[in-house]
């Protein structure tokens, strides 16, 4: 059941609503604030509604000169929404897809999802026998419009609304216009460029890259990202 949370505003009535999934770890966080710091209104999802309720005071405690429209829900909740963003542990996804594939039917679903392990003092990346866990996600959602996006963004940074991440955002999807919706989405985003970083397929690398950029961001006490170089995207 959703906390109704919502102010009367009569504007964000006609805005496109956010849901997040796992929205209580930084990476949900991360894309709460963001997109709620751009006037969306935000489902903040999580398998317990008093932690998705503490999660939202949390955020407001932290902003509170922003008026973010932040809603507290559980997981289900979130599926309500137009775009709905997958932020939990790749280990939680089956269980998690399992439980929402039919409320997520239609959707449009964005895995930000990485399969990561620690091997000896480095972190790896995992590869699931779909390729990659977007993959598996759009495997498991037949309904759903899945597309993968912000994996390669350290939520540290990125929930600082005062200082925008300068970086790329490479998104891959099935279907290109799912994927120029996500780009557009991204774009909206403070410092973010949304890149067709082209089908499922490449999933896998850009996954893949976020072990190596945590592994450079520990080697260089780093909060790197990715900007590529030589594209006029517009
Ligand atoms: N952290 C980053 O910098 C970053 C950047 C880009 C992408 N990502 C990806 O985004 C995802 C979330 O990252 P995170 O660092 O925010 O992770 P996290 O803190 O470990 O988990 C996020 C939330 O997921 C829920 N959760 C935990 N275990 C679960 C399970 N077994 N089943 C269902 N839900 C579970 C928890 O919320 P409730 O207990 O409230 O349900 C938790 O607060 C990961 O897949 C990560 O690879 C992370």
């Amino acid at each position: 059941m959703v906390q109704s949370t919502v102010r009367a505003g009569a504007c964000k009535s006609l805005s496109m609503r956010i849901g997040v999934i796992g929205a209580t770890g930084p990476a949900g966080r991360a894309v709460a604030a963001q997109f709620a710091a751009i006037g969306e209104r935000v489902v903040v999802g999580s398998r317990s509604e008093e932690r998705a309720a503490a999660t939202v005071a949390e955020l407001r405690e932290r902003w509170p000169g922003r008026d973010l429209d932040l809603v507290a829900g559980v997981n289900r909740d979130a599926c309500e929404a137009d775009v709905v963003v997958l932020a939990t542990p790749w280990e939680g996804v089956g269980a998690t897809l399992d439980d929402l594939a039919g409320d997520l039917g239609g959707r449009l679903v964005i895995s930000m999802v990485n399969a990561l392990a620690k091997w000896g003092r480095y972190v790896v990346p995992l590869v699931p026998p779909t390729g990659s866990v977007t993959a598996a996600v759009a495997l498991a959602l037949a309904g759903s419009r899945v597309v993968g996006a912000f994996h390669n963004l350290p939520a540290g940074p990125w929930s600082d609304l005062d200082r925008p991440l300068d970086a790329d955002v490479l998104v891959v999807a099935e279907r290109r216009a799912d994927a120029r919706e996500v780009v557009a989405l991204v774009d909206r985003l403070p410092g973010l460029r949304g890149v067709d970083a082209g089908n499922l397929a490449n999933a896998a690398a850009v996954e893949a890259l976020t072990a190596t950029l945590v592994g450079i961001n520990i080697r260089y006490k780093a909060h790197a990202s990715i900007r590529l170089t030589g594209l006029h995207r517009d």
